[in-house]
Parts: structure tokens; C-alpha cells; sequence
């Protein structure tokens, strides 16, 4: 398992040069505006709730890793309420009608959002314990280098309007701590599995695959930022 962790985390340092995190550090574009994705992501947020109840989560269980992660779960299956409540904060929660609601959630410029949740289900449906902690580490990992840099933007806009952030926050970064809800020694047990020759090869195109879907996922937000106009600025307090 230790060469499994190993290429999430080289992974990792990959998937923090993508251009759209690039985009949200540059500080000569408006806060909000390098936040303009988040209609965008609702899918693949809303979504990643229901991952941990329905996909990851197995109860009851005599498993001690099964154990582990139906813990995590309990922390991972609610962090949607938090984004609905910034999406109200940042000012994106425009009226729609339901059906125009339900045409963009499954337009093609959202795509690549609904795609990353098929390659989450496919992974994680009748997965074993193992195989579910990888995609937890795989996601844990890119969370934590997107929340990393969403958390400085909702600290600029925070100083702009006294809201604070919930899910672009510090508050939802101490939560994504980059690894499986920290027990102690858990890395360490992790890195002792042993898996077979087969297991590893299967690992590893899941955590490459898994890579493939988030860059792609943020790629799409990269353009949605870019091509979508927000009607005005935030207004200081
Ligand atoms: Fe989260």
C-alpha cells in the first residue's frame, strides 16, 4: 500500500499546478469572480454528500477498516449545507426556474462535474474496505489543495464584507486534513496493508483515473469562471 500513497501524493503535488488554482491565487482578479465556478461544482458537491452516505459508508460492520471509514463518512456527508450557505453569502444563488435549474445541472458545460461522480460510484460501488480507503485518500487530497486556496479567497472576501465563509473557509479546511480522519497511527497502518501484485496494478489506475476526473472537473470550472459574467461586485459593509 506505502507505493499507493506514494503516487497519490506525488499526484497530489501535480494536481496543485492545475491552472484553475492558479487562477484563484492571482490577486489582481476579483475575489468573488476566482469563486464564479461554484454553480458549477453544485453537482459533484451535492453529490459527494450522498458518496459517503450510500457508497462509502457500510453499516453495520465487523470490518476494522470498514470501521475507520464509516467514521469519516459521518465527517464528509455534510459539507453540502455549508456550500449552500456561501452560495447565499457570495451572492450566486440567483432565481431560476426548476426545469432551467435541472437543464444546467445536466448541461454539457457541467459535464465534467457528473462525470467525476460516475467515476466516484464506479470505484467505491461494492468496492472493498481497501479499495474505498484509496478513493478516500485520493479525494482527501485533492480537497485539501482546493481548500487550501479557497480559504485565502474567503478570507479576502470576508474582509470585504464581514461574512464569513463556511465552505470557502478555514473552518471547512480544518476538516480536510488531506487524509482519512486523523487517528493516530492510522498512516502508519495504512502503509503496512499489504496488497497483492494485482491489487497495487488496480490501485494504481484507480488513483490515476481518480486524478484524471478531478483535473478534468476543474479544468470545466476554470472555463465556467472565465466565460460566466457575475452581475456585480460585492459590496463592503
Ligand atoms: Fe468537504
Amino acid at each position: 500500500m506505502q507505493q499507493v500513497l506514494e503516487l497519490i501524493e506525488q499526484k497530489k503535488q501535480e494536481f496543485a499546478q492545475v491552472a484553475l488554482f492558479k487562477f484563484m491565487q492571482d490577486q489582481s482578479i476579483n475575489p468573488r469572480r476566482r469563486l464564479a465556478w461554484a454553480p458549477c461544482a453544485a453537482h459533484f458537491i451535492m453529490n459527494f454528500g450522498e458518496l459517503n452516505k450510500y457508497f462509502l459508508r457500510v453499516e453495520p460492520t465487523n470490518d476494522p477498516i470498514q470501521t475507520l471509514i464509516n467514521k469519516h463518512t459521518y465527517e464528509d456527508d455534510h459539507h453540502w449545507l455549508w456550500f449552500l450557505e456561501d452560495l447565499k453569502n457570495l451572492e450566486f444563488d440567483k432565481s431560476v426556474n426548476f426545469s432551467e435549474a435541472l437543464k444546467f445541472l445536466w448541461s454539457e458545460e457541467t459535464k465534467n462535474a457528473r462525470c467525476l461522480n460516475y467515476q466516484l460510484y464506479r470505484y467505491t460501488s461494492q468496492a472493498t474496505p481497501i479499495q474505498k480507503i484509496i478513493v478516500i485518500e485520493v479525494t482527501e487530497s485533492t480537497g485539501n489543495i482546493m481548500f487550501s486556496t479557497a480559504s485565502e479567497i474567503g478570507k479576502e472576501i470576508k474582509a470585504i464584507t464581514q461574512k464569513p465563509c463556511r465552505y470557502f473557509a478555514d473552518f471547512h479546511l480544518n476538516v480536510e486534513t488531506g487524509h482519512m480522519t486523523s487517528l493516530s497511527g492510522i498512516e502508519q497502518f495504512l502503509q503496512d496493508i499489504q496488497l497483492s501484485e494485482e491489487n497495487r496494478q488496480e490501485a494504481f489506475e484507480l488513483v490515476e483515473n481518480l486524478f484524471t476526473a478531478f483535473t478534468q472537473f476543474t479544468n470545466e470550472l476554470l472555463v465556467y469562471a472565465k466565460t460566466h459574467q457575475i452581475e456585480q461586485e460585492l459590496k463592503a459593509a
